[in-house]
């Protein structure tokens, strides 16, 4: 049974702006600020083009993977066209890939998004699958291989986390030195007010890395091993924790053996209590040059619930942190002194993260919470737009317009009056 929609209009409005930033086979994030193909953002626009093409969201995919390294990895941005209003672009990165790429990875969802769009209509999904796996496999890989080294998994960049400037890597951010960088112009400051992007400390500190990957020439071991920033971060490893059992489930369904997969799931969720921070009373990043926790508590701890981990003590403090705001679930913590409710991912309401953590907390028996999240951001696009993020206090629409995935998790989930089924 379809649940029924809240407007059709916005429905419409949502389809057209996936339309809008389709730029032929992939889609921008948004026009301006983000003009290239983001990985994670990508796989959501799979999701909501799945929801009236699904021809093209399997594309969106396919795409996607057609960037590949021959390592595994899948690059957190693709270069396909050049676009001077974008920096750090492919000359910064310096990677020498075609077409060229950023050399870092992004957040894992695609095999999650794969299998919620394969669920639409297995019959037409079956080939697009199938040649997608290996591809898919190989990532995962990846991530076991460069990136588990201390059991959950460690990310080289801020970016990589998705969660660029977030509270958690205050602490391995310090350690970075960003006074040699040289001069540079920064874009994404020239598209959208700049009190909601990160800071100059934060940009000299993420070109000086990106200057480190370049020079080594992106030798992901030696990255790892002496590069400026190495932190586990909670978000990753619960959204490949569940990208792990997506990925298995559609593999045992084209018949292959899965077991390599349920291998890395089963340590990687042996290695969660490691990040299980009891001051913070949460799931937190740490240090892994230092081994010390960030002590900051954000919304990527509550990804939990989507890769099936759970506690009374879990709970209660999703309530803490959910009740000192109006309008979805905050990226940093309210109470702490970091929290700044329109910068960005340091305190903003991010809706794409709403929909993760709700399918989470659906699929663990939190109806009610779930709905909440729901309401909550959908709220936020029928009085705002299909704006990046939000002041989670007072709603204030921030960062870049017309956004792709925002209107993607509105045509899935958001824009559905009752949320009753998986997240679709
Ligand atoms: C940006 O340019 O802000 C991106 O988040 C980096 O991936």
């Amino acid at each position: 049974m379809t649940n029924p929609r809240i407007s059709p209009a916005l429905d419409e409005q949502a389809r057209a702006i996936l339309r809008g930033n389709d730029r032929g086979g992939y889609t921008v994030p948004t026009d301006g600020l983000y003009p290239y193909q983001w990985n994670w953002d990508s796989a959501f626009a799979a999701w909501g083009f799945a929801t009236f093409d699904l021809d093209r969201a399997w594309t969106e995919l396919d795409t996607l993977f057609s960037a590949q390294w021959d390592d595994g990895m899948v690059p957190h941005i693709i270069f396909h066209k050049p676009d001077p209003g974008y920096f750090p672009g492919p000359d910064v990165w310096g990677t020498g890939k075609s077409p060229e790429t950023s050399g870092i990875s992004q957040p894992p969802v695609a095999a999650t998004m794969a299998r919620l769009i394969l669920d639409m209509d297995t019959q037409a999904g079956r080939e697009r699958i199938a040649a997608l796996y290996p591809k898919m496999l190989a990532w995962h890989r990846w991530w076991r291989d460069y990136r588990c080294g201390s059991g959950v998994v460690a990310i080289t960049h801020p970016w990589e986390s998705g969660r660029d400037n977030c509270p958690d890597w205050d602490i391995g951010m310090s350690n970075v030195d960003g006074s040699n960088v040289g001069e540079y112009t920064r874009r994404d400051t020239g598209h959208v007010d700049p009190s909601m992007r990160p800071g100059k400390a934060d940009y000299d500190r993420y070109i000086a890395m990106v200057q480190f990957g370049r020079e080594c020439g992106w030798d992901q071991a030696e990255i790892v091993k002496n590069g400026p920033f190495l932190m586990a971060d909670p978000g990753i490893t619960f959204i490949l924790l569940r990208a792990h059992d997506d990925l298995a489930a559609m593999g045992r369904a084209l018949g292959h053996d899965v077991s390599e997969i349920e291998g890395w799931a089963a340590d990687l969720r042996a290695a969660v209590p490691s990040i299980w921070n009891p001051e913070t009373r949460g799931y937190d990043a740490r240090d892994l040059k230092t081994g010390r926790f960030s002590g900051r508590i954000g919304s990527a701890a509550f990804l939990a619930y989507l890769a099936g981990v759970e506690s009374p003590e879990l709970d209660a403090r999703m309530t803490e942190l959910w009740d000192a705001v109006r309008y979805g679930f905050p990226s940093a913590d309210p109470a702490s002194a970091e929290f700044d409710p329109r910068r960005y991912w340091r305190g903003p309401s991010w809706p794409v993260v709403n929909a993760l953590m709700a399918i989470g907390l659906k699929d663990r028996g939190h109806h009610a919470a779930a709905e909440r999240l729901r309401r909550e951001t959908a709220e936020l696009i029928a009085e705002h737009g299909f704006f990046e993020y939000f002041d989670p206090i007072d709603g204030t629409p921030c960062g870049g317009d017309a956004f792709t995935w925002t209107a993607a998790i509105w045509l899935t989930w958001a824009g559905a009056a009752v949320d009753t089924k998986g997240g679709a």
